[in-house]
């Protein structure tokens, strides 16, 4: 049983950032002061918030007297700091600092850590002080904990995931009310779901930065930021999201983190990282993920598989598993002892993108005249890519798809190495009867 709060002295939390999260921390800390005292058996006591501008206009719950533009200053005074600025610099600096001068360290900040996490985990382990970032992944679902925790144990195998909000919105407004992409990021914006530069969430970068956190957690690898093969969503389109409908998927943005063991023809031994979107078979639990939910499915080799699912972004769900990392660590203040530490002991080696092993769904306009099949066939083989699936099929809303002497060919290849399949969709667009190669896209959790 925690000791009494009044039993020992306040521990003092640093805020730095009151932005859409730290506004919420701030509100959270203030609210729930006595029970977090409770839980934590000691008070803690918000002595500061940095921020850019003093002056600026704060939401009610910010007492603005504990505004600062001297961060620096305020991380000197703090057992606890919580960086939810954003950005790699000065939050890294900072963090250091709060680091070097023994506090334990909270923080949001997935582009930072995605970057040069190693760094602040290493300073952190020699100064003997928690670092917990249970709200740099998927906001408020708490999949931090249980990868690097609860599943310690086991051996993850997989870990598929909608890791960010604002394209899941977007996919998902499209698929649902037909609005184009540009509409639906401008409100996912308003919403608070999408960063400043909404670049990096569309362009994949956010995403790939917690894919990068999810899959050094979940094979004991470093993995950074540069490591990950990204593509956004940006060449998404209507129809495409059209097309998914009508052949049983839906398309998401999917961050996918797996172990190769390197008995796969053509693919060799090691982790594979990559952001893409995907088509999704609407029988898969990820495609029931809606608006700006997150959700991550993990293939473990003893636990089978497993779902976590929740908000992933927003002010009020990330402050929670900010408090939530915050409450630990004042626990370890109180008690004694510290979290685990980052492990980096398999050393694994990343794979490249070209040696990614997925499934392509290909559609294609060709001549209408006997022969073309077996040409395309042909091509495929070439290339060692097997065909699951070939179908003429009729466009979404039941119109025939096509102009007079064209057919409209939908291909659906089983699973290969992303080289070959690469190579075989370059070969097919150069046969004489393919008119144009309309879309490709990944086929993923089949
Ligand atoms: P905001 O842009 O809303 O807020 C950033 C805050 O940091 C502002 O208060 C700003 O000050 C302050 N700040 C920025 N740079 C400095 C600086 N150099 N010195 C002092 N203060 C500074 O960001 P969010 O709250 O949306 O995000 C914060 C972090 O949380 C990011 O790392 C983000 O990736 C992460 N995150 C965000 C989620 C979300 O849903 N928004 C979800 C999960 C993680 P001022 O107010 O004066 O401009
Ligand atoms: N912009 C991010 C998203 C916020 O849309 O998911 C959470 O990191």
């Amino acid at each position: 049983m925690p000791p009494a709060a009044e039993s020992h002295p306040p521990l003092r939390v640093a805020l730095l950032g009151c932005g859409v999260v730290g506004t919420q921390v701030a509100r959270l800390l203030t609210e729930q002061a006595d029970d977090l005292a409770s839980r934590v058996g000691a008070r803690l006591e918000l002595v500061g918030i940095a921020v850019r501008d003093t002056a600026a206009p704060r939401d009610a719950a910010i007492d603005r007297s504990l505004l600062t533009a001297d961060a620096e200053g305020l991380v000197a005074r703090a057992d606890i700091v919580v960086e939810v600025m954003g950005g790699t610099e000065p939050a890294r600096s900072l963090l250091l600092r709060a680091i070097d001068a023994g506090a334990a360290v909270v923080t949001a900040n997935k582009a930072l850590l995605a970057e040069d996490g190693p760094t602040l985990y290493k300073a952190a382990d020699a100064a003997g002080v928690d670092i917990y970032f249970e709200a740099a992944v998927a906001g408020a679902i708490p999949i931090v904990r249980p990868v690097r925790e609860s599943l310690a144990g086991d051996r993850v195998r997989r870990v598929l995931g909608i890791v960010n909000g604002t394209t899941n919105y977007v996919l998902d407004q499209m698929a649902t009310t037909g609005m184009g992409l540009e509409e639906a990021v401008k409100e996912a914006q308003d919403l608070g779901y999408a960063e400043a530069d909404p670049t990096a969430d569309v362009e994949g970068y956010d995403a790939a930065a917690k894919a990068a956190i999810l899959a050094s957690l979940a094979f004991h690898t470093r993995v950074s930021l540069d490591d990950v093969a990204r593509e956004g969503i940006m060449s998404v389109t209507a129809d495409d999201v059209a097309w998914a409908a009508q052949t049983g998927h839906v398309i998401k943005l999917l961050a996918i983190a797996e172990l190769r063991d390197g008995t796969s023809a053509g693919a060799p031994a090691g982790v594979s990282v990559r952001v893409h979107p995907a088509l999704v078979p609407i029988a898969h639990p990820l495609a029931n993920v809606r608006g700006s939910f997150n959700a991550v499915f993990v293939e473990a080799e003893s636990a089978g598989e497993l779902m976590f699912y929740g908000r992933g972004a927003g002010g009020a769900p990330t402050a929670s598993a900010v408090l939530g990392d915050v409450v630990s660590a004042a626990r370890h203040r109180v008690l004694g002892g510290k979290g685990p530490q980052e492990s980096t002991y398999a050393e694994l080696a990343i794979l490249p993108a070209s040696a990614a092993v997925t499934r392509y769904q290909v559609r294609l306009d060709v001549d209408d005249r006997p022969g073309v099949l077996a040409q395309v066939a042909h091509a495929l083989a070439e290339h060692g890519v097997s065909i699951e699936a070939v179908r003429q099929p009729t466009a979404p809303g039941g119109a025939d798809v096509a102009e007079p002497g064209v057919a409209e060919l939908l291909i659906t290849t089983h699973a290969a190495p992303e080289s070959a399949l690469s190579a075989t969709v370059a070969a097919v667009a150069e046969l004489e009867p393919v008119r144009t190669i309309t879309s490709v896209l990944r086929v993923e959790g089949a």
